[in-house]
């Protein structure tokens, strides 16, 4: 790897672009304005656009009539890298560990995106401009489901005009195999706080009397999924496309014993969900109900004895076509509303949302990605779904009416929006093959 990739690499990492906090505002706008620094640098028009959140870094080259236009999308904003005692190495402080760098956004997305900018870099290098018209458009707000990039979209939609989106930001079937994703999940999120007494009050005083708000708050989480690990709100499944037959048996024959991995990786004593698909099917092809964080009540050293007024969960389902985010929001709260045990209220608010996304890998604009990656790999292309969200993808077809191409770089053992966060620079290396070849193939 030549020191100067590497030393972008990491200047790219070491800026703490946690979206979600408002205390990193100023770090996302410097890292915006290096990454147009390093465009410009490259020989492309660039410009920073402002929004009402982090700012859009757009990049063009030259367009020419009879040429293909791609769009690039990616994003610079990452995941807060907490808990931070659990982490190897200081997450904003790359560290080159046995060919794998270390830090937060190594894979998710700074790594991915360094490869489309270097496989440009190179192509501009080698040939003196690009074979094709080029949008790269790398947001600040993909974490936090990227709120102002359908208005972004919107305003400049004459000018964002392309034939096909290309993204890197989903996964590989395994190490070495090159990977397209033609389906994503979609996701909508919600958060509840359920509340008894107006104060925290002496267990021993007034326990018996009144509700505890974290007993009614934990029941009623617990009516969301049945023994089976079935979501058992009502209408939940009813919109739910089945499994094609095609797929169902594609998957089954990819080179991975799936079940094996996920332990492996995971940890987890057992596997566990919904009973009658297989691992890959719950994770690519089936919807899910989470609840990714929940509190109320003492929580600190030792004892205390206090019923607590109030308990709050945050709750995310993931989507899968043709289930729509709204719908499931609606049936989501009648269910809580349903199950709601007597003695306490309960608010809940609505958070982001993304759709789901679905697109033929065996389209022209497909065939030319599948071409790209077996020239880059050297080996048989893996055609997958994938259970993580990417919200802009359904909208780069509702506002721009074009397909996206999901080419991605990250490993399952990556360990993206957790600890020890790490990307190979074999990946980084091919990856910018990848993505010369896949700018050769669509200008074809
Ligand atoms: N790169 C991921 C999405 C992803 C992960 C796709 C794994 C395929 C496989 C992306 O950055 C991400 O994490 N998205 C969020 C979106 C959410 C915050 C709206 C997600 O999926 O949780
Ligand atoms: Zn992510």
């Amino acid at each position: 790897m030549r020191q100067d990739y590497l030393d972008d690499y990491f200047t790219f990492l070491r800026f703490p672009s946690i979206s979600t906090d408002d205390a990193y505002t100023e770090k996302l706008a410097e890292c915006a304005h290096w990454l147009v620094k390093k465009l410009k640098g490259i020989g492309l028009t660039t410009e920073l656009v402002s929004t009402p959140g982090h700012p859009v870094v757009w990049a063009r080259n030259k367009h020419q009539p009879g040429r293909k236009t791609v769009m690039i999308y990616g994003h610079y904003d990452v995941q807060p890298p907490d808990p931070l005692e659990l982490w190897e190495s200081p997450p904003f402080d790359p560290v080159l560990k046995n060919g794998y760098v270390f830090a937060r956004g190594a894979t998710d997305n700074k790594g991915q995106i360094l490869a489309h900018i270097l496989g440009l870099q190179e192509t501009i290098a080698e040939q003196g401009d690009l074979p094709v018209n080029l949008h790269l458009v790398i947001e600040g707000e993909e974490e936090i489901g990227s709120g102002n990039l359908p208005g972004f979209l919107e305003k400049h939609r004459d000018s964002l005009g392309c034939d096909v989106v290309v993204v890197s930001d989903t996964g590989m079937i395994a190490r070495g195999v090159p990977t397209l994703s033609y389906g994503l999940r979609g996701v909508t999120a919600l958060e509840l706080k359920v509340t008894g007494a107006k104060m925290d009050l002496h267990s021993g005083v007034f326990g018996g009397a009144v509700a505890n708000s974290v007993t009614a708050l934990a029941r009623l989480l617990a009516t969301l999924h049945d023994a089976n690990g079935r979501v058992a709100i009502e209408g939940f499944y009813d919109d739910v496309k089945p499994l094609e037959d095609w797929e169902r048996e594609a998957w089954r024959k990819l080179p991975i014993d799936g079940d094996k991995e996920i332990l492996t990786e995971t940890g987890s004593p057992a596997l566990f969900g919904e009973e009658g698909y297989s691992t890959l099917e719950r994770l690519w092809a089936r919807p899910t109900a989470e609840i990714n964080g929940i509190g109320g009540g003492y929580q600190g050293k030792g004892t205390k004895t206090v019923i607590a007024s109030h308990a709050m969960a945050k709750l995310t389902f993931r989507l899968v076509p043709n289930q729509d985010g709204d719908k499931i929001l609606q049936l989501a709260h009648k269910h809580l509303e349903k199950n709601l045990p007597p003695g306490v209220t309960m608010e809940i608010t609505d958070g982001h949302s993304g759709p789901w996304y679905l697109t033929d890998p065996h389209s022209a604009f497909g065939e030319a990605a599948q071409s790209a990656l077996k020239g880059a790999f050297k080996k048989d292309v893996a055609l997958i779904r994938e259970g993580g969200s990417i919200p802009i993808v359904s909208q780069f077809r509702d506002i721009l009416g074009v397909e996206t191409l999901l080419l991605g770089l990250a490993q399952a053992d990556c360990r993206a929006h957790s600890p020890n966060e790490n990307f190979p620079l074999e990946n980084l290396e091919v990856g910018i093959k990848m993505n010369k070849a896949i700018l050769a193939e669509l200008a074809r």
